[in-house]
């Protein structure tokens, strides 16, 4: 039985939910895994993740689609991203394989908590691992926790789909030199400040900048970038210290195979942005929020889709996105995961 949750009124918020995935990793193996209905966890005062940071995550959703069953969207894509983000951080893999599983058991675990279709609602996936044995000098953890909860989640942004206001941030994410593409929790340690800077100045989000030359279009604190030109064009920004977005990897191929867009996948200099006629932020969490405006320091660029709505390329974009999500339109071969 579906739980009795508001579901047209979530927003992004932690839910406790009943089960979680559970699989410890030790003397150079992990085992089996387990579900658990602990929310806590209990580890050293001296725990590497507490220490030096030795943390990683993922999220991805799982959907009701329109004919009743529950899926979740490209879980390989995920599970892959975090075998890159433990190799930088010298943490243990997962297996692909395991991780899928594990998703798919969480789900299952908690399927009372996946919001009905067209609720508006979606059941937020999150993955993660840490250091969990003491280390008190520099160097990795020996033991580790993996594990999968998962919490139903409305949109990530304040007023649903209304277009937001960002600003061009003056801090910079201390991502080092090749970390920036992966999941790691000292990356978003690294995002607080701004984000909370931004909050107190009426700001959604920050874009920042690349920061060697501060010229070029990065990514904001959860999202990628997608910009649609007056020839509506795909333009996204690309970068070795952004993370590989799943939902703007995926909207490449919807919009040149589902939509015969042209999509240029390149670098995007901040001084061309006043030229976009759209803007959009695409995550997991974001799915696709519309930006009607940017303010570089006083200097305002405002999106001819303005202030109201999506623009409309956009909103082709992420009708056929979710539709693939939702079960209402055919999607590429393996990217719907069945769970139910
Ligand atoms: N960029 C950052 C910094 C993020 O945290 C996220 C969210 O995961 C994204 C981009 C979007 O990635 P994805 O589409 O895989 O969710
Ligand atoms: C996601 O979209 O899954 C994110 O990680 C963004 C944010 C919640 C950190």
């Amino acid at each position: 039985m579906s739980k009795n949750i508001d579901w047209s009124n979530l927003g992004f918020g932690y839910i406790e939910t009943e089960q979680r995935y559970v699989s410890n990793y030790k003397d150079g193996a992990w085992d089996d895994g387990t579900m658990s209905t602990d929310a806590t966890v209990t580890i050293s005062e001296c725990a590497c993740v507490l220490q030096y940071a030795q943390t990683c995550f993922e999220g991805l959703k799982a959907y009701t689609t329109e004919d009743g069953r529950v899926v979740c969207f490209r879980p390989d894509l995920n599970a892959q991203r975090m075998v890159d983000t433990c190799k930088r951080l010298e943490m243990p893999v997962f297996p692909v394989e395991r991780f899928v599983d594990a998703v798919v058991q969480t789900v299952k675990a908690n399927i009372d908590y996946v919001p009905p279709y067209g609720s508006g609602a979606t059941l937020y996936i999150r993955p993660y691992m840490f250091g969990s044995n003491a280390v008190i000098g520099v160097s990795p953890a020996e033991e580790y926790q993996f594990r999968i909860f998962v919490t139903p989640v409305g949109p990530y942004f304040k007023g649903g789909a209304k277009p937001i206001t960002i600003r061009v941030s003056d801090f910079d994410r201390a991502a080092p030199r090749g970390s920036g593409h992966i999941k790691a929790g000292l990356n978003y340690a690294m995002s607080l400040h701004a984000i909370v800077d931004a909050h107190n100045q009426g700001y959604a989000e920050n874009m920042y900048l690349d920061p060697a030359t501060r010229t070029k279009v990065e990514e904001t604190g959860g999202a990628n970038f997608i910009f649609i030109t007056k020839d509506n064009k795909l333009v996204t920004p690309k970068s070795d210290s952004i993370l590989p977005s799943i939902t703007r990897r995926s909207l490449m191929v919807v919009a040149k195979e589902y939509l015969g867009m042209e999509v240029e996948h390149r670098e995007v200099l901040l001084s061309e942005v006043k030229d976009f006629a759209e803007c959009g932020l695409c995550g997991t969490a974001a799915v696709i929020s519309p930006v009607g405006k940017i303010v570089d320091h006083g200097n305002e660029i405002c999106f001819p889709s303005g202030m109201e709505e999506m623009g409309p390329v956009t909103k082709k974009l992420y009708d056929t996105l979710t539709g693939i999500q939702m079960g209402r339109i055919e999607a590429p071969e393996g990217w719907i995961k069945e769970i139910k």
